[in-house]
């Protein structure tokens, strides 16, 4: 097998300065290793048991990012240093974290993680604490990093949320409640009818006048309030001539579902004169249980849509990488801010011809989620916020627009970085920019812009077009 000399060894940065028995050592356990152009050298994955430094040749370096190969970076440095590159750590099972691939005709030197690490750890005892200690710490960084990601997705959500369902689910509650009232009301009706008070042979005609009436609340024109109160006053003296009292009582619900004179007068014609009184109260409770049942149902729906909603924005039962149309995400993430959006209008201007693209569905809610969180509190509660979609060379552009106050130069460079925030305590981390910049960057391979001025502040995420399903 060949082999380097301690003296070309010494010239490799990482063995500089060694001295000359560690070099010997080097020089017996690693050997000499080459690969044609465009053949592996490792994968990522496998079982990480060899330790490489380069000698000749390009290489690249790679990492599967959702089912796609990325090209992380590439080296033709003589010296540099890849696959078991934690052998000192004593982890358990390592395996390599990239797959690195020969652009050219290399050769490596290469040693057996077996071997090496043990080695490293005798030699450097001291430099091992520091690098154990910097290890173990940066893991723990990252877990709590990734629980802060789940927690404000989830602290978004579930503030939205609750907010939100709680209208339509009060609504829907006050409604059944009133139908309830209304619907004892008819029984008592019907029990009247069958003690005889109405002449059973008059029942069918009700029944069909109350059919009749359930399709006009259906199509019943919606009016201004001024229509309201003069097709009010109408119904009541209508009422009124024919004897019916409680006509201030009655006219609202009927104007309400549609019933206005014309339609009484047509409909209540055939009813022997002696009913009219009855057949009118009759509809009052066929027209008020109608639209109690249809606030029912809108808020139900609102309800359910708002499920919908919150299943899609935190892509339960998704799969975390697949195709999808931002401006579903774009949608549901704003319905998560319902009710914290206030005062502030807000614009969507969505380019609909943009493609479907592969993405990380959940991830991406939480970097407009962190957008629109940063938009708000900088506008204060009041101000316009712009969600605009549009493509621009080969990338789909989402730009969260502000009217705030901006962002001040001197702070503009490091709104990326970790724990940067201009928030009072405890109210922001500086991790929302810092996480989003990690979604969109590192895993999207994409880009993310600001401009700021006083008054319009915009964030561009850029995510790249090509390499998606579409
Ligand atoms: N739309 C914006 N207008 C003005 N300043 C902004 C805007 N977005 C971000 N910033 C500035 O960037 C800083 C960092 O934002 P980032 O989202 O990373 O952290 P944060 O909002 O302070 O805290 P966190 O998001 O973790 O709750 C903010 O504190 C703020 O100073
Ligand atoms: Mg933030």
């Amino acid at each position: 097998m060949d082999r380097l000399t301690p003296a070309e060894l010494r010239e490799l940065f990482l063995f500089e300065r060694l001295d000359d028995a560690q070099l010997e050592w080097l020089a017996a356990h690693g050997h000499i290793e080459t690969r044609e152009a465009g053949t592996p050298v490792l994968t990522e994955g496998d079982a990480a048991t060899c330790f490489f430094v380069l000698l000749e040749g390009t290489v690249a370096l790679c990492r599967t990012i959702g089912g796609q190969r990325i090209e992380v970076s590439r080296s033709e440095q003589r010296g540099s240093y890849f696959g078991a590159t934690q052998a000192y750590l004593e982890l358990d099972q390592p395996t390599y974290q990239m797959t690195v691939e020969s652009i050219t005709a290399t050769s490596m030197l290469q040693f057996d993680a077996d071997e090496f690490g043990p080695m490293i750890r005798t030699w450097f005892p001291m430099a091992m604490h520091l690098l154990e200690g910097l290890f173990w710490g940066m893991r723990n960084t990252q877990a709590t990093v990734g629980q802060h990601e789940r927690l404000t997705a989830l602290g978004a959500l579930s503030a939205g949320l609750t907010h939100e369902l709680n209208n339509p689910a009060a609504a829907a509650v006050r409604a059944t409640a009133a139908l309830r009232e209304r619907v004892a009301g008819m029984r008592h009706k019907l029990a009247l009818l069958a003690q005889g008070a109405l002449d059973p042979a008059e029942l069918p005609a009700l029944v069909k006048l109350q059919e009749k009436a359930v399709e006009q609340v259906a199509k019943a024109p919606k009016l201004s309030p001024l229509e309201t109160s003069d097709a009010e006053d109408e119904v009541s003296d209508w009422l009124d001539d024919h004897g019916i009292t409680g006509g201030w009582e009655l006219a609202p619900v009927l104007v309400a579902g549609g019933l206005d004179v014309e339609w009484l007068e047509t409909s209540l014609r055939p009813c022997p004169a002696a009913i009219t009184g009855s057949a009118v109260y009759w509809l009052r409770y066929t027209v008020e249980t109608e639209m109690l049942m249809n606030e029912i149902e809108d808020a139900t729906t609102r309800v359910s849509t708002l499920v919908g909603a919150a299943k899609q924005y935190s892509q339960m039962d998704r799969a975390p990488f697949q195709v999808v149309d931002v401006h579903e995400l774009l949608d549901s993430t704003l319905v998560m801010f319902g009710g914290k959006l206030g005062d502030v209008r807000v614009v969507k201007d969505y380019d609909r011809d943009l493609p479907r693209i592969s993405a990380f569905a959940g991830e991406l809610n939480q970097v407009w989620t962190n957008m629109i969180d940063n938009a708000l509190s900088a506008m204060g509660g009041a101000g316009t916020l712009t969600v605009r979609t549009f493509a621009e060379d080969r990338n789909l552009v989402v730009e969260i627009g502000d009217t705030g106050p901006g962002i001040p130069p001197e702070v503009k460079g490091r709104i990326f970085e970790p724990f940067f925030t201009t928030k009072p305590v405890g109210e922001g981390t500086g991790l929302g920019l810092e996480i989003s910049w990690r979604i969109v960057v590192n895993k999207h391979h994409g880009d993310i812009r600001v401009e700021s001025v006083p008054g319009d502040t915009r964030f561009q995420v850029r995510l790249p077009l090509e390499a998606t399903g579409s």
